[in-house]
């Protein structure tokens, strides 16, 4: 018995990184799952678990763009009739100083980040309301709401948004029986982390994940599968009291040190 058996997910940036491990997650746990990325490598990753005798189907869509996310919707209900679960992962990070990034910087951003869950809700809510309801799970980060670092002013900003919507969302189609939550990662390994270490240290990037591990309590990166199985909790019926919130998965990473000596 899969915790998610019987349902259809669609998850976005599916392709590497912690949406494939989120897909990977729920197919292992009986979801039939709709993998959806702007790249043809999501297609191979959809191949790879058929061939592992799960039900997946890859899509190529860029979440930016609101036909492409109805029809990716529309290839979900085409393969299996319906949609129960979204996971809006897709997102980018890239940093800049604030000063000197462009506006092209800030809405490259809020496209993909804000607009693209924007327009996966659109048009994924409908269909889930037509199942008679299900859950919404989106990928926001510490940064923003919890924490920040310098070069990361339009990352923030979109990822502190994701938690006000969460929340609006998860009100607003409580009574439609859909849940919303998102997931709040630290530091997981995975291609944009590892981009952005080769950018800070590019003579030694292991070095500057060595550093990042070092500073979190549990000592180590988190995996894109420890999200999926977070994911997969939240968009399963083993979370069914559990609406508008966001829940942290950083080892730690973002605990207030104290100086008070145990006191
Ligand atoms: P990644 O760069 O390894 O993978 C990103 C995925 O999103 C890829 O599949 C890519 O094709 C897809 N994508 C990007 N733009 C897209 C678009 N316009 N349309 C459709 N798909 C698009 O990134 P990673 O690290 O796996 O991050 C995934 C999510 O997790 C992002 O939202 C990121 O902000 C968030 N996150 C990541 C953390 C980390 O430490 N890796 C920490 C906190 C949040």
């Amino acid at each position: 018995m899969g915790k998610l058996d019987g349902k259809t997910a669609i998850v976005t940036g599916a392709s590497k990184g912690i949406g494939s491990g989120i897909a990977q997650v729920f197919a292992q746990q009986g979801a039939k799952v709709v993998l959806a990325a702007r790249g043809d490598d999501v297609l191979a990753l959809a191949d790879t678990l058929r061939k592992a005798g799960y039900e997946a189907t890859g899509v190529r869509c860029d979440v930016t763009d609101p036909q492409d996310c109805a029809r990716l919707v529309q290839t979900a209900i085409d393969a299996y009739g319906r949609v129960d679960v979204l996971d809006c992962n897709a997102g980018i990070c890239l940093l800049g100083a604030f000063l000197d990034a462009d506006d092209a910087w800030r809405d490259a951003h809020i496209d993909v980040n804000i607009n693209g869950v924007w327009n996966m809700c659109k048009a994924a809510i409908p269909a889930i309301i037509d199942a008679g309801g299900g859950a919404v799970v989106i990928t926001s980060s510490v940064t923003g709401d919890l924490v920040a670092d310098p070069g990361e002013a339009a990352y923030a900003m979109t990822k502190a948004a994701l938690v006000g919507l969460t929340k609006a969302l998860a009100r607003e189609f409580a009574e439609q029986r859909i849940r919303v939550n998102c997931i709040c990662p630290g530091y997981i390994r995975t291609p944009l982390v590892e981009g952005m270490a080769a950018q800070s240290d590019p003579d030694d990037p292991g070095r500057a994940i060595d550093a990042i591990a070092g500073a979190v309590p549990l000592g180590r990166l988190g995996t894109p599968q420890e999200c999926g199985e977070l994911c997969a909790f939240l968009a399963s019926d083993e979370a069914s009291y559990i609406t508008g919130t966001q829940v942290v998965i950083d080892g730690g990473s973002t605990l207030p040190e104290t100086t008070s000596m145990g006191q």
